[in-house]
């Protein structure tokens, strides 16, 4: 019989498009040179990531990166067998999520200290030397590099799961839920739901209440 579980709760859904918007709304405000706008994006972005990095410690089972992040072993069997199914991010998945975290992580920080030397300093540049902030502008410039070629790669897989390995992972990313069979799925699926109800959400707003009330102190002070 076919049955719908929760994979993906309503915080970590909403963390995913939030930031989506927040990393592309940077890279467009770049391109328009709407530096003020790219400034408020890239602080979206960079208090979105370290809510998800708590989540990952904290949150419903297929949020938490215990869940995900796999070992040598893991890594080895998917890539010999692509068939295994994974209700939460599979271990290719998993590690290009790492990356995007961690590449979007040194992008924003280094924008904190970053000048563009005409209108706009980042709001940490004023404590720092002029060659750190070279430092940081020069990160800041080779980086997004890496954000442009993660972000394809990111759109690419999805696209080809869709595509060619007739996987839907978009839907469970905007409803949250995936179906098993429970008489076929093979036995290595754990039949695991994340917790979704009105308490994990109203943490999961506490803890972001929390993080822009921080960083509205203690960086934009
Ligand atoms: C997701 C986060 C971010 C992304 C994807 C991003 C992306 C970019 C890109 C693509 C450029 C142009 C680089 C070049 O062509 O040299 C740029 C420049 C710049 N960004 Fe960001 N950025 C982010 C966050 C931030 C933050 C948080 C700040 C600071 C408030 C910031 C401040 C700047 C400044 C001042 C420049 C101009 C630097 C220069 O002229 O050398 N960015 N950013
Ligand atoms: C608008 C186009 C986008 C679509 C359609 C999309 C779609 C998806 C889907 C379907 C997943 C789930 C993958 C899985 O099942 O393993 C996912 C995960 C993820 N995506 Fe995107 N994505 C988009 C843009 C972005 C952008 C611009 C970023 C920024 C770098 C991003 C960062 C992430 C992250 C960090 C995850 C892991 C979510 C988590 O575990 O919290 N996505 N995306």
């Amino acid at each position: 019989m076919l049955k719908k579980i929760r994979i993906w709760d309503l915080p970590t859904r909403l963390f995913h498009w939030l930031f989506a918007i927040a990393v592309l709304g940077a890279i467009i405000t770049d391109l328009l040179e709407q530096i003020e706008w790219h400034s408020y994006c890239g602080y979206s972005a960079l208090v979105l990531v370290v809510f998800r990095i708590i989540w990952g410690f904290i949150g419903p089972y297929h949020a938490r990166f215990s869940s995900f992040i796999p070992g040598l072993t893991d890594l080895k069997l998917f890539l010999k067998d692509h068939q295994t199914r994974h209700l939460g991010h599979n271990p290719l998945g998993a590690l290009s999520v790492i990356a995007m975290l961690l590449i979007v992580i040194v992008q924003a920080s280094s924008g904190l200290f970053a000048d563009d030397e005409i209108s706009f300093q980042g709001p940490l540049a004023k404590y720092v030397s002029e060659d750190i902030v070279k430092l940081m502008n020069s990160i800041h410039e080779l980086n997004h590099w890496l954000v442009y070629g993660i972000v394809l790669l990111h759109l690419g897989a999805i696209f080809y799961y869709q595509r060619m390995k007739k996987e839907n992972l978009l839907g469970p990313m905007v409803h949250g839920d995936k179906e098993i069979d429970d008489q076929k799925e093979m036995p290595a699926l754990e039949e695991v739901t994340s917790k979704d109800d009105i308490k994990i959400r109203g943490l999961a707003i506490l803890i972001l209440l929390l993080l822009v009330v921080l960083f509205r102190y203690f960086i934009l002070k």
